[in-house]
């Protein structure tokens, strides 16, 4: 199979020194596209600025912005057998990004933030049937509603949903939401753990390969 595997932050500019971004380490990403390389899958891995060393054997493509991880991931799809989207992607950017660094010329600062492309709901507009989709959902209240919600409205065919408790080196308990209304809980795990566990799941729902 031929796997399109984002993972970690992206970083939105404010001005050249100055950025917005998330607390996602790559961990899961990086986990999931060695897993799918060691089970023999052709792994394409775009990944935000972390300070993971990438999988031997991934094509690797790097990126800074959402608007990037847009660009790349797109362009991607329609190689892929199956698209994982582990990335955490801003979902604002600010409207404007000064070219020179900002002066602390007043005691308060407002920044106006405009929407990025939500990737994932894109993919899942895009893809065809033959491709499989696996979003992430991070919340902090009303998880399984939320996670419900996404698999639908995204068109996704898992949506992995996950706590902040989750972040960074840690074993991760999470629920796999599948299409079709099939509910994993997967109990605490480590990332390698983790990661083979749902690259079985995207394997086992092709059928093949
Ligand atoms: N995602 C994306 N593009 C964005 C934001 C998120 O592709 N601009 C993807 C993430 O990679 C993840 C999934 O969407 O797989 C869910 O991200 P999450 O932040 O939980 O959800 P949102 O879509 O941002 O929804 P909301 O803010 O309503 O919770």
């Amino acid at each position: 199979m031929r796997i399109l595997v984002t993972a970690g932050p992206t970083r939105e500019f404010i001005d050249p020194v100055r950025y917005l971004s998330n607390r996602s380490t790559g961990t899961l990403g990086y986990a999931l596209a060695a897993r799918a390389v060691v089970r023999g899958h052709a792994v394409t891995l775009i990944t935000g600025p972390v300070t993971l060393t990438p999988p031997q054997g991934a094509a690797v493509v790097r990126i800074v912005s959402a608007a990037d991880l847009a660009r790349e991931a797109l362009a991607a799809l329609p190689d892929a057998d199956a698209v994982v989207m582990t990335a955490a992607v801003a979902d604002f950017t600010p409207a404007d990004t000064h070219a020179h660094k900002l002066k602390k010329a007043s005691a308060a600062l407002t920044l106006t933030l405009k929407p990025t492309t939500d990737v994932l709901a894109e993919i899942g507009r895009r893809k065809r049937a033959d491709q499989i989709v696996m979003g992430f959902c991070l919340e902090t209240e009303n998880g399984p509603a939320e996670a419900r919600r996404k698999l639908a409205s995204k068109n996704c065919d898992f949506i992995v949903l996950n706590t902040p408790a989750n972040f960074g080196d840690v074993r991760e308990s999470v629920t796999v939401f599948a299409r079709g209304g099939d509910q994993t809980p997967l109990p605490p795990l480590d990332k390698p753990e983790l990661a083979a566990r749902l690259i079985g799941l995207i394997e086992a729902a092709r059928g093949k390969e």
